[in-house]
């Protein structure tokens, strides 16, 4: 058994929480109950992080005080939180008594150490709010291109990056005042003192995904500087010691706040853990943050440097998200894809959600795409249409006909051992965060169990005089395989896990727990287990989520677009945009093979190919390819797939990626890999 300490990031307390949040935090709730379900003693903690100037402006602007305002979304975020099932053993605040005495210990011990240098800093100032500004609070004109309206950093048109003292007329965005300049101190943490024990710690065997060790090493490369940890009063935040008026940056003391808030959870609810068995330097106890991929600098390169300067343990992991788009698209006010959860949750089921995050999630920091229509075809055929379905196939007959109490001896043993052995490999993949491969395992016993039950067909033997004792034992090893795919499924269904282990009447659903086959087993009553998410409730929830107030921002870029698509000549060679290696390397090429290819009824430009691309799913392709191929033209083609665009709906479906082929306006030839090559191959 492992003692492991879990934390999520703390989420702001200046706005609500959103799909995208939900995507990191039920990843971590789900690797929680994974590791829980299979023996391990694992403690999960969270917080709000209240400190910072957006909270403090946030607070003014709604007429209250700080403390008000951070209480209020406390609230809000664990009610979001307890909707999605998502269950933090504790959840509290940054701004705690014990979050401020353990972010100045941690402070000195670093001052003591010779982590901390003061030096004066120049900024502009609002002498009529009295504060120092930064750079999103100043506009003016950009000093290069002339245009007016410019924030403190760049300018929108032109692209230019400057400091916001080379603005011409600034203002404040806050007050309207012309800014001054003014030197104040600055502290700073060294960070350059760690460079060396940084580039070792990333590197340390399962730190941080690779990916992101080599991003790292690039800032390692360039040279790290010092960071700059406080701000001038007025600030809503700790005040750092023995410097009046100077707080710390809110980065210092949000990630202090893992340890608060796990310090909090042994004073008011586990008094026999020990802080020190987690934190203190050689501990033998595992701690892991599950974060998005936007803070990793603070928390890859601050944070373990902190720690080591006050000769504290660093986190064993970091496991990092990537960002969550909705329809293919950034999440967007206008479109109704920025979706609250409290807006989902008055039109779905979250654990509608929690699947779908599961069956996209894998240990990589790649972005998710939360496609609507994917959303609802994947839970009704999954869900509805393979899981649930199995249960109320084989239980109506157990309770009416069986008195509730299932066969005496297990008719098919050696199936049901072959569902209790896959859940080794199911564990493995929940424990390595591949969670697509688990719920992709599990899906394939879905399909394997209701293949048993087509083929022994129960409702129709129980139609045939003398048959009662197979009927009997066909619903008995059903509900046996649904048992097994319950158990699987419950670290990211357990609302449903909980409802099944009720109709079960089974005292423990974790992993260990179902190598136990149900034999001469009462049962209770069948209740309907999951409805079909409908459709409509989708679109509902979409058009409660459009701000009719928000500009549909990207107009004018939509139009120069569309100006762009009327001049359709391609250009010459050499006359293309000139992109850098970067650019092209984020074009994900596969090796796919098609495995049908179909003609599109409405369409003579159309084919519709559906594509082995080495993954879990075929892959749905539109291709405007029908002038030049017949569908048996293509059959077993290798071709090579673009597979990381984003899904496009069409009239006809949705089309998840895109098919090379060169074109010379008389004929189109499709890019086809020589032979040897293999599905999901790398094209670069
Ligand atoms: N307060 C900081 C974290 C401090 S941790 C010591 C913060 N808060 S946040 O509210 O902006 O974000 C909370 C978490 O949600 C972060 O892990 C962030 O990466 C994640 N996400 C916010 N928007 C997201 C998406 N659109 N997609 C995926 N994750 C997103 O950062
Ligand atoms: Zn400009």
């Amino acid at each position: 058994m492992r003692n492991i300490l879990v934390t999520n990031a703390l989420p702001y307390a200046n706005g609500p929480i959103h799909m995208g949040h939900l995507l990191g935090y039920i990843q971590a709730d789900i690797w929680v109950r994974a590791m829980r379900a299979m023996g391990h003693n694992v403690t999960y903690v969270c917080a709000d992080d209240a400190h910072g100037t957006a909270i403090m402006l946030r607070a003014e602007a709604n007429g209250i005080t700080p403390e008000q305002q951070i209480a209020n979304v406390q609230k809000e975020h664990i009610r979001d939180f307890d909707g999605f099932g998502v269950h933090f053993d504790h959840y509290d605040s940054t701004n705690s008594d014990e979050n401020k005495a353990r972010s100045e210990e941690i402070y000195i011990k670093n001052r003591e150490a010779g982590n901390i240098a003061i030096r004066p800093v120049t900024q502009l100032f609002d002498p009529e709010k009295g504060m120092f500004l930064s750079d999103r609070f100043i506009k003016g004109t950009c000093p290069k291109c002339k245009a007016e309206d410019q924030y403190g950093d760049s300018c929108e048109v032109c692209g230019t990056t400057y400091n916001a003292t080379e603005l011409l007329n600034p203002r404040s965005t806050l007050s309207g005042a012309t800014p001054v300049e003014k030197s104040s101190d600055h502290y700073f943490f060294k960070l350059p003192n760690f460079s060396e024990y940084l580039q070792k710690w990333t590197r340390d065997e399962g730190r941080l995904p690779l990916s992101i060790a080599n991003k790292l090493d690039e800032w390692f490369d360039a040279g790290l500087a010092d960071w700059d940890i406080s701000r001038d009063a007025p600030y809503f935040g700790f005040e750092i010691p023995d410097t009046p008026n100077k707080y710390f940056y809110v980065w210092v003391d949000a990630p202090i706040g893992y340890m608060s808030s796990f310090e909090n959870y042994i004073k008011t609810k586990r008094p026999e853990l020990n802080f020190d068995d987690y934190w203190k330097k050689d501990s033998k106890n595992e701690v892991y943050h599950f974060i998005g991929k936007d803070i990793v600098y603070f928390h890859a390169l601050f944070w373990p440097a902190m720690l080591e300067g006050a000769n504290y343990r660093t986190p064993t992991g970091l496991f990092v998200n990537g960002f969550l788009t909705v329809n293919g698209q950034k999440m967007s006010k206008s479109r109704g894809t920025f979706i609250k959860a409290e807006t989902y949750l008055q039109h779905l089921n979250p654990e509608y959600l929690r699947y779908y995050f599961a069956s996209k999630l894998s240990d990589k920091v790649e972005d998710s795409d939360l496609n609507l229509d994917d959303f609802v075809q994947k839970v009704n055929s999954d869900l509805v249409g393979k899981v649930v379905n199995i249960a109320s196939r084989c239980a109506k007959f157990i309770n009416t006909k069986f008195d509730n109490k299932l066969s005496s001896e297990c008719a098919e043993p050696e199936l049901v051992q072959s569902f209790i052995n896959a859940g080794d490999s199911i564990a493995k993949a929940y424990e390595s965060r591949e969670f697509s491969t688990a719920i992709r395992e599990i899906m394939a016993l879905a399909d394997r169990a209701n293949q048993y039950i087509d083929e022994k067909k129960p409702w129709a033997l129980a139609k045939v005089e003398g048959e009662e004792q197979q009927v009997h034992d066909v619903c008995s090893v059903g509900i046996n395989l649904f048992r097994q795919l319950a158990v699987y499924l419950a670290p990211v269904l357990p609302a449903l896990a909980k409802q099944v282990q009720d109709f079960l009447k089974l005292e423990s659903f974790d992993f260990a727990s179902r190598k136990q086959i149900l034999v001469a087993h009462e049962i209770a009553q069948f209740e309907p287990l999951m409805q079909r998410v409908d459709s409509k409730a989708v679109a509902a929830m979409v058009e409660a989520s459009k701000d009719s107030l928000a500009a549909p921002a990207p107009a004018k870029a939509e139009k120069k677009k569309e100006k762009k698509a009327e001049k359709k000549t391609e250009p010459k060679i050499g006359e293309a945009e000139v992109i850098g290696i970067e650019d092209f390397l984020k074009v994900d090429l596969r090796v796919a093979k098609v495995v049908e290819a179909a003609t599109v009824e409405g369409s003579d430009k159309l084919l519709q190919l559906t594509l082995d691309a080495g993954e879990a799913e075929t892959r749905n392709v539109f291709s405007g390819i029908r002038s030049s191929y017949a569908p048996e033209d293509l059959k077993d083609k290798l071709v090579v797939l673009v597979a990381n665009l984003a899904p496009r709906k069409m009239r006809f479906g949705v089309s998840n990626g895109m098919v090379l082929a060169a074109g010379n306006g008389e004929g189109i030839f499709i890019i086809s890999p020589d032979s040897g090559a293999k599905p999901g191959d790398k094209v670069s």
